[in-house]
């Protein structure tokens, strides 16, 4: 199977719009060894077809940057499905962005698929009574894709979408990671984790959530009161200590919020990172598994 990585950044992007900090300053300024990045959204397939996990809002940009994805008749896409692993804005807001009249197939929990539903703006992708089809994804139950490949959703700890918080109960099936097999390869896809005890072991190539380095990153840099914890991050310093027995060939972070140190090529965080046998993704970089 190929894997492309579209977007390797946290929501916001980085640099984000609003921020000053010196990671954003300096990838603007062009005086820090670090690389712009676009909002997590990986492309995955197999021969001809292809599969998005999450719709990132720069995914017009993102289809842009990768030929495969592209038309190959005056109205056509190879994208046969699009998979999310939660409701998150920074996970959805692309499918509004692919709207003109294209048919979807969107798989979804069926709590994640509720979401959606409650926004009026979702009619825009179903003028036509075909355009959006529903696929649903069962916690722990494998299921065909296209081609030889399949895909096992599983439940991650993690929080409801912050436009979701104070009206629907919380739901195992809010946040999940995705495990797509081919054959015997195995990619496990994980972009938002608040613990990672119920993470597969048994991956080829694993692309975890690397949000934050450290639980108190934004507090330390002045920029807001909350912790990784409180926002369902686990830190990248936890994961590479507690996944240091992992035998998985490829290790990648990836969801990298623009206040972690690792986006930083010649940091110490970054070098402890590679030393442990992680690497820290980048937009556009493609794996074969
Ligand atoms: C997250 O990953 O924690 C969310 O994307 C936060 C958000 O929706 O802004
Ligand atoms: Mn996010
Ligand atoms: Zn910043």
């Amino acid at each position: 199977m190929r894997v492309r990585l579209l977007g390797t950044a946290a929501g916001g992007g980085f640099p984000q719009w609003n921020c000053g900090c010196a990671n954003c300053r300096g990838v603007r300024a062009g005086t820090l060894a670090a690389r712009a990045r676009t909002q997590d959204s990986v492309a995955v397939g197999d021969g001809g077809d292809w599969f998005l996990l999450n719709c990132s809002p720069e995914v017009r940009q993102q289809l842009e940057s990768f030929a495969p994805l592209q038309p190959r008749a005056p109205r056509d896409s190879p994208i046969r499905g699009i998979l999310l692993t939660n409701g998150d804005l920074d996970h959805c807001l692309g499918l509004f962005s692919l709207r003109e009249a294209q048919p979807l197939v969107v798989y979804t929990t069926p709590a994640v698929r509720a979401g959606l539903e409650r926004n009026a703006m979702l009619q825009t992708l179903q003028r036509s009574r075909d355009q959006l089809m529903w696929k649903t994804l069962i916690l722990d139950e494998e299921q065909p894709l296209a081609g030889e490949l399949l895909v096992t959703p599983f439940a991650l700890p993690g929080n409801v979408p912050l436009h979701l918080k104070a009206t629907v109960a919380p739901s195992l099936e809010d946040n999940i990671g995705l495990r797509i097999r081919h054959g015997e390869r195995r990619l496990i896809y994980a972009p938002g984790a608040a613990t990672i005890d119920a993470l597969p072991r048994d991956a080829d190539c694993l692309l975890l959530d690397g949000t934050f380095w450290s639980d108190d990153e934004l507090i330390r840099l002045g920029l807001g009161e909350r912790r990784a914890s409180d926002m369902a991050h686990f830190p990248v310093r936890e994961s590479i200590a507690q996944l240091k027995a992992m035998n998985t060939r490829q290790k990648l972070f990836t969801h990298i919020n623009n206040t972690n140190p690792i986006l930083v090529e010649d940091s110490p965080e970054r070098r402890a990172v590679e030393a442990a046998g992680w690497r820290v993704g980048e937009d556009h970089l493609e794996l074969t598994i």
